[in-house]
């Protein structure tokens, strides 16, 4: 396994439960170096991971990654009450230093905000992720919170239990405004639990369940 050639960005959207955070792990797990970012107190990133509390700690363990062939996933338990766009800026900067490396940032809605303005390596990670070799997880439940700009930028979403009206009026964005948006929506909602719309961009939607 080589660190990803080809740097995607990957967006799992839902509400709460709905298993956004589940699918962007497993789907992340593939990758030779992952930095795997949560909310301290959470608990979901941690299985087969270094675990790191602090961002001093986080950054010391990724300097390791410089030069190093084997496998590593890191999990930063990020403390709550921060300046979350320093912490990303400052994350973006050590992976492109050290070569590259995935990152899968959940509730990344707290990360990159609608308005905020992108650090230097934020923006190359988002802009130029093939290049920095730095493919982007990201969840969040409120898809309407998070910076227009990393959903633009991302190749796939994961959409999940599309009902509730931010949900609703979000997703059709992607399945198309009229009957068959509607249609669409329908089947999601009618379908079994961990289904989700994948939307890749360019693609016709399809209808998806995640295996456990
Ligand atoms: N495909 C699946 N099969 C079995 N269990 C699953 C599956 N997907 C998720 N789960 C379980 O369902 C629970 C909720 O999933 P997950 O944490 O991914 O939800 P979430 O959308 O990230 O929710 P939150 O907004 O609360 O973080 C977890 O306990 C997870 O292990
Ligand atoms: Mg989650």
């Amino acid at each position: 396994m080589t660190i990803a050639n080809k740097a995607d960005i990957s967006g799992y959207v839902g509400p709460k439960g709905s298993g956004k955070s589940y699918l962007a792990l497993m789907d992340s797990k593939k990758e030779k170096r992952l930095l795997r970012l949560e909310f301290a107190g959470d608990k979901a990133f941690e299985e087969g991971a270094v675990v790191c509390r602090s961002l001093l700690e986080t950054l010391r363990a990724l300097s390791k990654w410089k030069g190093r062939q084997k496998k590593q996933h890191i999990c930063f338990h990020v403390p709550r009450g921060l300046d979350y766009a320093i912490i990303i800026e400052t994350i973006c900067k050590a992976i492109v230093s050290v070569g590259g490396g995935a990152l899968l940032l959940d509730e990344a809605q707290k990360f990159l905000r609608p308005n905020q303005k992108l650090g230097e390596y934020t923006t190359m990670v988002l802009e130029e992720g093939r290049k920095v070799r730095v493919p982007l997880y990201w969840t969040t439940l409120l898809p309407k919170q998070i910076s227009f700009y990393i959903r633009n930028q991302s190749d796939t979403l994961a959409l999940f239990d599309a009902y509730g009206g931010l949900y609703e009026g979000f997703y059709r964005e992607y399945v198309g405004k009229g009957k068959a948006g509607t249609v669409f929506i329908d089947k999601l909602h009618n379908a079994p639990k961990y289904s989700y719309i994948f939307h890749q961009s360019g693609e016709k939607p399809t209808l998806k369940i995640v295996k456990a």
